[in-house]
């Protein structure tokens, strides 16, 4: 079935150019080009509907108890196996950039599964997660609930890079 592939390609294309375009948008902010920054972020917005749409023609969102099983093992897979196989690769290349990129992802990933685990038991349990206010450090990505640490325990950064999500 060729069309199933396609959405799955098409998925990841808008998934990716939405990143990038933020990024881009980032730097033409920092560059003096708040015209150019905000064309970017408007354009980072449709891939996003491009994308959105596409998942929802592939049934790729279910009820939440599904999202969430869905969510703890692709965490799972990723910090288990495909980061592990990346980081050893990144290392026999000599690649420290990388496998320090891949070092963060990794442990963030196993925090993530954590999270999503505990509130896939919630929600089985017929309560819900804790009521309170994530952080997320803004070098490594550490997903942080209750409070932001003093150093980032993951990748050393001080509170300050850490952002509040509610
Ligand atoms: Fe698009
Ligand atoms: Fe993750
Ligand atoms: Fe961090």
């Amino acid at each position: 079935m060729a069309t199933m592939d396609n959405l799955k390609e098409a998925f990841a294309g808008e998934s990716q150019a939405n990143r990038k375009y933020l990024a881009f948008a980032k730097k033409a902010d920092e560059e003096g080009h708040p015209q150019v920054a905000r064309l970017f972020r408007a354009a980072a917005e449709a891939e996003t509907v491009h994308a959105h749409g596409h998942l929802g023609v592939m049934k790729g969102v279910k009820g939440t108890d599904e999202n969430l099983q869905a969510a703890v093992d692709g965490e799972g897979f990723e910090f288990k196996d495909m980061y592990p196989g990346f980081i050893k690769e990144a290392e026999q290349e000599g690649n420290k950039e990388a496998v320090r990129a891949f070092k963060h992802a990794r442990a963030v990933e196993g925090i993530h599964q954590g999270l999503y685990a505990d509130a896939l038991k919630a929600i089985k349990a017929g309560t819900e997660p804790d009521d309170a206010p994530i952080f997320v450090c803004g070098i490594c990505g550490n997903t942080v609930p209750g409070c932001a640490p003093e150093k980032c325990p993951i990748c050393g950064a001080p509170q300050a890079k850490f952002t509040e999500v509610k």
